[in-house]
């Protein structure tokens, strides 16, 4: 008797932690009743959901965001979800329009007493030039700023000196390079520095309060960086960074039979400057998601092929625009560069990928949004997984991710 119930007891230990994870297939919902299913499980297999895409403008099935498959309520609801990203809109005659910025007219551009800026083809226009009197930077032209002698300069150039970020081109940052010119700070453009690069950010005061605090302390976890090319660095102390290869799955087919510890990551951490190539494997768990099949997902680290390419497509993109580097790029704020701000409109996708690599990649949340968005049916991109990536749906067919 004892044996046979040790026995069943290992059995239900057993089915219960065979973690394979749910499909979520496109199928008929019963939503009869007016209630608005839009996912529910399949009367025949249990380990399957049939999702339903909701009816309606803006209608889709609530999924609590980045709460994992296992948490959430079934059978789910239709309900209103509006984007938020793509909603926001310009607000006019703030005058906060910088060379560059987007206007309706000349109320939206910035106008001091030295440079009253016009509106141009919805396009702000600074009236200064290099050496005009100025006050502050936003007086002068794109890729200029006020010195201290209050006239306009031109922005320093990749390799070029300075003492202050809004110095430098837009695209670079004034950085130290600990190891060469002990006391120089020169302008960087953005994602250059190589691994192994020791660098410390010349004019701390250009970052927000909040900021400043992430100066102070050690970090030798991956953190993603602009200024490296690995886009990815380690804090080794006060204002004190390294670049190093970002966090790679060592498997790059990042799918998995069940969910558990099963994913290895390739980090490079070691507090020592000398090894920033050392790699160190650790061991990451894999996760369900609302998945075609029955398979796990390892987390999206930033060296990951397609992490890369969400981020590295930004950037090519951002890199077209004509933008000032004083724009608040933010249309609430009625300073937003032009360029940005069509794209935008336009629902561009490469803008949109940066999106994308912040929620699968760089978040506190990513590796369940990663699974949770990753080689999702039509049916539940247009439905289950849209309040992930408000509203943008279209982009499921590329986000597809197969070996
Ligand atoms: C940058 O270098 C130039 C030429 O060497 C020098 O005249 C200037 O004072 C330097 N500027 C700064 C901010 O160090
Ligand atoms: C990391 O794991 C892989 C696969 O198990 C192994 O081949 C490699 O030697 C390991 N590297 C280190 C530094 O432990």
């Amino acid at each position: 008797m004892k044996y046979k119930l040790a026995i069943f007891v290992a059995l239900l230990a057993l089915v219960y932690t065979r973690d394979y994870c749910r499909v979520y297939s496109c199928g008929t919902v019963d939503d009869s009743d007016d209630l608005e299913y839009c996912a529910q499980r399949d009367n025949n297999d249990f380990g399957n959901w049939n999702v339903q895409q909701c009816v309606g403008e803006n209608m889709f099935c609530k999924t609590f965001a980045s709460k994992a498959p296992g948490a959430l309520q079934y059978p789910a609801r239709c309900e209103e979800i509006k984007p938020e990203v793509y909603q926001k809109t310009f607000t006019a005659s703030l005058g906060t329009g910088v060379d560059g910025d987007y206007c309706e007219s000349y109320k939206d551009c910035h106008r001091s007493y030295y440079s009253k800026g016009v509106c141009q083809d919805n396009v702000c226009k600074v009236p200064t030039r290099e050496g005009s009197k100025c006050k502050v930077n936003i007086d002068c032209p794109m890729e200029h700023f006020c010195n201290s002698k209050s006239r306009c300069t031109e922005a320093r150039k990749a390799g070029q000196n300075c003492t202050k970020e809004i110095e430098c081109e837009t695209g670079h940052s004034c950085l130290r390079l600990v190891e060469h010119d002990k006391d120089e700070n020169i302008c960087i453009p953005h994602n250059y520095l190589d691994d192994g690069v020791l660098f410390a950010f010349a004019d701390t005061g250009y970052f927000r309060e909040e900021k400043t605090d992430l100066l102070e302390a050690k970090q030798l976890k991956p953190i993603f960086s602009p200024y490296c090319e690995s886009i990815n660095h380690v804090q080794l102390g006060k204002n004190l960074f390294q670049c190093r290869k970002a966090d790679t799955n060592l498997n790059s087919d990042l799918s998995r039979k069940s969910k558990g510890n099963n994913c290895i990551i390739q980090t490079y951490t070691n507090e020592d400057p000398q090894k920033y190539d050392v790699l160190i494997n650790k061991t990451e768990r894999s996760l369900c998601g609302f998945n075609k099949d029955n398979r796990a997902w390892c987390p999206l680290k930033a060296g990951d092929k397609m992490a890369q390419y969400f981020y590295f497509n930004w950037v090519d993109r951002m890199n077209s625009f004509k933008c000032s580097r004083f724009t608040q790029n933010d249309p609430e704020s009625g300073s937003i560069c032009h360029d940005y701000y069509v794209a935008m409109q336009n629902k561009d996708e490469d803008l949109f990928s940066y999106y994308k690599f912040q929620a699968t990649v760089v978040n506190e949340d990513s590796a369940q949004v990663w699974a949770n968005t990753a080689n999702n049916n039509k049916c539940v991109a247009q439905s289950l997984t849209l309040d992930f990536w408000n509203g943008h749906y279209a982009t499921f067919e590329e986000y597809t991710y197969s070996k």
